[in-house]
């Protein structure tokens, strides 16, 4: 079984850290999701209606990352990480999983959030994974929580 680690993390890196330690105890490959457009603090003041975050959620926006996942087809298990925006994964997250190939790879999505619960984080991000089989959406605090999602999936 070979596992990948996505994840996108723009504010204070709380997301980022946990990856980096869940890839280290789990022996995955970790791969950061880089909007082609960097995020500055200013785009994600959620508190000024023209800010960029609230101009490409509520305007739909498409927002392409950077870069591409070359070996992507090579693995069977991805855990994806992101904060939680609006109630569910940013569109920096579904826009990448529009690019990729999800057959037959079992997913497991793990996200940080500013106090609100996962909600119906995993339905709506089932739709942008085709093929894939998503098991669930897990609210985490540490990368040790995430390593123990993963286990108790079984991946
Ligand atoms: C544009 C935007 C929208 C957000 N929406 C929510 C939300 O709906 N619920 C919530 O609890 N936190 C929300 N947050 C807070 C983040 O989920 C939280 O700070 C997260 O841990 C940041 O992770 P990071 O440092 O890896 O980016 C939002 C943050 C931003 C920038």
């Amino acid at each position: 079984m070979k596992t990948l680690i996505v994840y996108f993390s723009a504010e204070r890196g709380t997301t980022a850290r946990a990856a980096r330690e869940a890839a280290e105890s789990l022996g995955a490959a970790l791969y950061a999701i880089t909007p082609e457009k960097p995020y500055t603090p200013g785009d994600l003041n959620w508190k000024n209606p023209l800010a960029r975050c609230n101009r490409e959620f509520f305007g739909k926006k498409e927002v392409p990352s950077a870069g591409k996942i070359e070996d992507f087809a090579d693995y069977d298990t991805v855990l994806l990480g992101f904060p939680i925006w609006y109630g569910c994964a940013p569109l920096a997250v579904s826009c990448f999983c529009k690019g990729y190939d999800w057959t037959g790879k079992k997913i497991a999505a793990f996200a940080t959030s500013g106090g609100s619960g996962i909600g119906k984080t995993a339905e709506k991000l089932a739709p942008f994974l085709p093929g894939g089989e998503l098991l669930g959406a897990k609210l985490i605090h540490s990368g040790a929580e995430v390593t123990a999602w993963a286990k108790e999936l079984g991946l």
